[in-house]
């Protein structure tokens, strides 16, 4: 029933960070720079053995992290060259603005960059401090300025809410600077705090409770509609056309290949990922750590799970009236709408997604 295309994404994870931020679990490496060099040639081994079709042309490939910045960009040309991609693909890297100077950003445009996702959380120095971040809020400015300088037309930028400290006011005061400086895209994620991390370690204390974080996104959705952004995916914004490709590819449940130490990839009807030990990466780039046939059952369920993350919903024809009972109670309690058999959360559901949502793979 479900069937997949050839492979058109390669997302490439970079481990290396200058620092560690307080609140982040992702998997990079403050202390491992000096592996840099021979990262990049375990990548390099591990795509070419990927890429076997010399007729495959990519759409889209994102470079994340980790900080992806704060390796040379010759280390990306080299990469690049490797990945035949499509005239118009979308190619995005990460970057921190701690990290960028102008010759740098031209650098990363030339060898055919064309889409950044800039690391800004917040514009305020005191909670860029408290979370441990690398940059300022003024270097944030420098580097949306010296992007747009270098001709980069498709920027993103990440923002944080429900930070310690942080007031619906404070937030709304963050959106509004975030508007002037004119960028196409705006991801917005509430803080969680995760294991092992140091604010999990040592809990800040005025952290917004559950209602007041509920609140400013709630706040967002008003602030960045009213200013012509369109919401199309639970934590994504967008100026009319300016959707991260890449990503829509994972919440259309298409398959991408995942290169780098920790990343995730799904080929073949498998989802598989890689060992997140740098060493064991750098010594055997082409073995996989886990590796899973997914099933009729699961790829429906992660159709559902990721469908329902985006504003347009999804479409529940073919799922054969398995979930119209949980279906047409939340669409009852206002939390789900349900036209023309395309199912999708409301603004309040998504506020409960994560109950919902359990409730269609439970
Ligand atoms: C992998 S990070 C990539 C960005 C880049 N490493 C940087 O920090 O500049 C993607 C985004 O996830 C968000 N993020 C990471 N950990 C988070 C957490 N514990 N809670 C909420 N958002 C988080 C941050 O907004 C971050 O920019
Ligand atoms: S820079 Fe990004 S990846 Fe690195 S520690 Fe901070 S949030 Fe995590």
């Amino acid at each position: 029933m479900v069937t997949s295309g050839p492979v058109k994404s390669i997302y490439i994870h970079i481990p290396f960070c200058i620092q560690k931020c307080n609140y982040c679990n992702f998997v990079s490496f403050p202390d491992k720079q000096g592996m840099l060099k021979d990262y990049f040639i375990a990548l390099g081994k591990e795509i070419n053995c990927s890429i076997n079709n010399p007729k495959t042309r990519f759409s889209t490939v994102y470079i994340g992290g980790g900080t992806p910045s704060v390796a040379d960009s010759f280390f990306y040309e080299k990469l690049l060259s490797l990945i035949p991609v499509e005239s118009d693909a979308e190619i995005t890297m990460e970057v921190n603005p701690g990290t960028v100077n102008g010759q740098y950003l031209e650098e990363l445009k030339k060898i055919g960059i064309n889409r950044l996702s800039i690391g800004v959380q917040s514009f305020d120095n005191c909670t860029l401090k408290t979370l441990n971040r690398l940059h300022t809020a003024e270097e944030v400015q420098i580097a949306l300025d010296l992007a747009k300088k270098a001709g980069f037309n498709n920027i993103s930028i990440d923002l944080m809410y429900g930070l310690p400290g942080q007031t619906l006011s404070d937030w709304e005061q963050t959106l509004i600077k975030a508007l002037e400086f004119d960028v196409q895209h705006i991801s917005t994620y509430g803080l969680k705090i995760e294991e092992g991390t140091p604010f999990h370690l040592n809990m800040p204390e005025n952290l917004p409770d559950e209602d007041e974080a509920a609140q400013m996104y709630l706040k967002t959705i008003e602030i960045l509609e009213a200013n012509s952004f369109i919401h199309y995916e639970i934590s994504n914004f967008c100026r009319p056309g300016c959707e991260s490709r890449h990503n829509l590819a994972y919440w259309d449940n298409e398959e991408y290949y995942g290169f780098g130490a920790a990343a995730h990839g799904y080929s073949g009807g498998v989802r598989y990922s890689n060992s997140e030990n740098l060493e064991d990466y750098i010594a055997n780039p082409l073995e996989k750590l886990h590796e899973k046939k997914l099933s009729e059952q699961e790829i429906i369920e992660e159709l559902i799970f990721l469908g329902l993350r985006q504003m347009k919903g999804v479409n529940i024809l073919a799922f054969n009236g398995k979930y119209d009972g949980i279906v047409a109670k939340y669409t009852a309690m206002g939390l789900m709408k349900h036209e023309d058999d395309i199912i999708s959360l409301t603004p309040q559901g998504i506020l409960l997604s994560n109950n919902i949502l359990a409730e269609f793979i439970g």
